[in-house]
């Protein structure tokens, strides 16, 4: 598909549940007093085949699987497995906190799924429960870790997604960078975009992590995209067995190769992190409208796909994103 801007939209971001089973302070606000959606609400497996089917029709190839936390939701993998095999469709890759992933590994192999982020902002116990909120940060971290090595070991490539806060996880850029160089992965540092409790929290930007990668590591080695189709700008260093990325998302916007759009849990088509304007596809599907008429409202919500989302503006002037929180947009 094209926008208006000529921009090819061939990528797909689709948030599977709300449900989550961690409670990260720059995700979800405090407490229970998110609303989270009635199961009736939330798209059926078949409906999310079915619409995934559409969209490959219409030019999406790579298909991203997030939540909440993708893998609380039963039945995931043989979804993700199904979606792999649609016509059109090259790339499905998941997107998780980890938790659940030494359970999932071996399925997700055998899925063939061709790539696994996992949101990991601290390798202190008490850091990592402060951030996320589960209890025992110690016993979630070797759940984690070990997911993680069964996935380098069974061959799926590995990245992980690090959102630095000043005065919280900063100083741990020396333990990202020990484990680029002891695993082949790519650890991907987010700059914190104001989309819901994110505006609360200062982030440091992709200019200073690489500031301080340089003063601990010296040369690096820079290359462009050649990892995924994202936006993320990759370093490496002698001896490294994999790579670090940047992902200036508010300093240095990529919206101008933006090539994404999203699809949230109960079926809500968004077209950019920070606007709300959309279409409601489950609504569509719900009251019979045939794959054509569909896929034509697809195609026309598309073309309107906003031009650039001005978090660096509204990270200054204190304003966050309009409407849904990030555990209801799946990232
Ligand atoms: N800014 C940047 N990244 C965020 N994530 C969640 N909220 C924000 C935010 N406000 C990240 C998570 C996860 C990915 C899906 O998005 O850390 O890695």
């Amino acid at each position: 598909m094209i926008d208006q801007y000529n921009r090819v939209i061939d990528y797909l971001r689709l948030s599977v549940t709300d449900h989550c089973n961690m409670n990260c302070c720059y995700c979800r606000p405090e407490g229970e007093c998110f609303q989270r959606k009635q199961a009736s609400e939330v798209l059926s497996l078949e409906e999310y085949y079915e619409l995934c089917t559409c969209f490959a029709q219409l030019g999406i190839t790579k298909i991203k699987v997030t939540g909440g936390e993708p893998l609380v939701r039963p039945g995931v993998i043989s979804l993700m497995r199904r979606i792999k095999m649609i016509p059109g469709i090259k790339k499905v890759t998941l997107t998780t906190n980890g938790l659940k992933l030494s359970e999932a590994a071996e399925e997700l192999s055998q899925a063939k799924i061709d790539g696994i982020n996992v949101s990991l902002d601290s390798f202190s116990p008490a850091c990592f429960s402060q951030i996320t909120g589960v209890k025992d940060g110690k016993k979630a971290l070797e759940k984690i870790l070990s997911g993680m090595e069964q996935v380098i070991r069974l061959g799926i490539p590995l990245k992980i997604n690090t959102v630095f806060m000043k005065g919280r996880n900063e100083e741990e850029l020396d333990s990202f960078v020990q484990m680029v160089k002891k695993w082949p992965v790519s650890v991907r540092f987010i700059e914190m975009m104001p989309i819901g409790e994110g505006i609360r929290f200062p982030t440091v930007s992709g200019e200073e992590i690489l500031r301080r990668l340089r003063l601990m590591e010296g040369e690096l080695t820079v290359f462009h995209k050649t990892l995924g189709n994202g936006p993320a700008v990759y370093y490496t260093a002698e001896g490294w067995k994999g790579q670090i990325g940047l992902i200036r998302a508010v300093t240095e916007p990529f919206c101008r190769s933006c090539n994404r759009i999203r699809m949230t849990a109960d079926g809500k088509l968004r077209l950019c992190l920070a606007y709300e304007q959309g279409i409601d596809l489950a609504a569509m599907y719900r009251k019979g409208m045939s794959r054509e008429e569909i896929k034509t409202e697809i195609q026309k919500a598309v073309f309107q796909k906003p031009a650039s989302h001005p978090f660096d503006q509204w990270r200054k002037t204190g304003r966050e994103t309009e409407g849904r929180d990030m555990w209801q947009i799946g990232g």
